[in-house]
């Protein structure tokens, strides 16, 4: 989910961490209520993911972070360096980290939280 300025209901935040905590490209893995989220810098813009694969339930946000192949409109691929894509350590699976979408053709998806800016702070909005 997509970062917001928004002045949101403070009781339903749980604080993650400072903005310059969370450079572009990483993430940090939080426990919220016996959750744990991961919450990524993608060229500024921070979004939320479950940690919990769907695959067989490994730590899916805790691998690689890289970029994507794109098709272009002479079908032609060009490799994104922009950092979208986590790879569950465990056997490789590939999630959009903007949607939590599986890369592969089928349905499956992380599920995602809000996250919201507030005053220089990361938090999620989702309890
Ligand atoms: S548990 Fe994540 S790819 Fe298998």
């Amino acid at each position: 989910m997509t970062t917001t300025d928004d002045s949101p209901e403070t009781e339903s935040l749980h604080y993650v961490a400072d903005v310059d905590e969370i450079t572009d490209g990483d993430r940090v893995i939080v426990d919220v209520e016996g959750r744990e989220i991961a919450v990524f810098n993608v060229d500024g813009a921070f979004h939320a993911l479950s940690n919990y694969c769907i695959h067989q339930g490994g730590p899916a946000c805790e691998g690689l972070i890289s970029g994507s192949l794109e098709v272009d409109d002479e079908m032609e691929l060009t490799y994104d360096s922009t950092n979208k894509v986590v790879s569950c350590p465990w056997h490789g699976w590939e999630f959009e980290i903007e949607s939590g979408e599986h890369l592969a053709p089928t349905d499956y998806r992380l599920p995602t939280y809000r996250v919201v800016v507030q005053d220089g702070a990361v938090y999620l909005d989702s309890y």
